[in-house]
């Protein structure tokens, strides 16, 4: 999906600065792909140019069969900082993914009262963005993902705000509805344990310029909880496979 692509960026002295290198990408059918690697090296870039927000340098970009000029319809976004609508309430902003997937206006009730079920936000519908913990925010969040419902969601660092606690409890809700949905998702992240916690594959990345370090298969099994499948030896030698790849033994 990803084949032979270079970004740059020209700085103000009118200089072209290699950010992206070579990269060459696939993703399955309702794969979890996750990439890591340190701050800088292009992570955000690169779901960027999946999501049609910015122009590769060179190299393609294939999303469903097509080349990717401007945001394809059926891409779903998720960030780091919740960007919730600070005016409408939980509902509303969960809502809006609802109504921007085309979902009839009388069958979205139904729906909205599934996601805030699923979510554990039916108490707090009706609260303001500002009212509520950075985790119910970014559940918020997910929940006008889920509600956007788009075949491939493209998610950068989406818990990486959130304290430990949060964190694994957001990571078990994500696999638990990943498992319900079955759709693409590349989950970019500077948490090895939670890449591989979460993923089929992890892609590693390295700085200057950025570029596909390794890849691992994450032949860890499904149905799995985020949290106990980090007990598992296999589990323990992937992720120090991965801080090898990444040089920090
Ligand atoms: N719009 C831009 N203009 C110039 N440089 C940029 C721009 N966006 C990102 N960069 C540079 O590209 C590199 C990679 O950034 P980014 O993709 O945000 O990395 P990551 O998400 O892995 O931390 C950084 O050196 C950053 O300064
Ligand atoms: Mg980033």
């Amino acid at each position: 999906m990803l084949r032979q692509v270079n970004k740059s960026f020209v700085n103000k002295q009118g200089v072209s600065l290699p950010v992206l290198e070579n990269i060459d990408m696939t993703l399955a059918d309702g794969e979890f792909l996750a990439i890591v690697g340190p701050s800088g090296c292009g992570k955000s870039t690169l779901l960027r140019l999946i999501s049609g927000l910015l122009p590769v340098t060179s190299g393609d970009v294939i999303v469903d069969g097509r080349h990717v000029q401007e945001p394809p319809p059926d891409v779903g976004f998720m960030f780091q900082r919740d960007t919730l609508l600070p005016w409408a309430s939980v509902s509303k902003n969960i809502e809006l993914g609802l109504e921007l997937n085309g979902t009839p206006v009388e069958k979205r009730p139904e729906r909205l009262d599934e996601l805030l079920t699923m979510l554990g936000l039916t108490k707090f519908r009706d609260y303001m963005p500002v009212a509520l913990s950075g985790g119910m925010r970014q559940r918020a969040a997910l929940g006008r993902l889920l509600a956007y419902a788009p075949a491939l969601y493209l998610m950068d660092e989406p818990f990486g705000a959130l304290d430990a606690m949060t964190k694994m409890a957001m990571g078990r809700e994500l696999l638990r509805i990943w498992g319900l949905y079955n759709k693409s998702v590349i989950f970019v992240t500077h948490d090895i344990e939670e890449a591989v916690g979460l993923s089929d594959r992890v892609i590693v990345m390295a700085p200057n310029p950025g570029r596909i370090k390794s890849i691992h298969k994450i032949d860890l099994p499904r149905p799995r909880d985020f949290r106990e499948v980090r007990m598992l030896p296999e589990f323990r030698e992937i992720c120090e496979a991965i801080w090898r790849d990444i040089g920090l033994e």
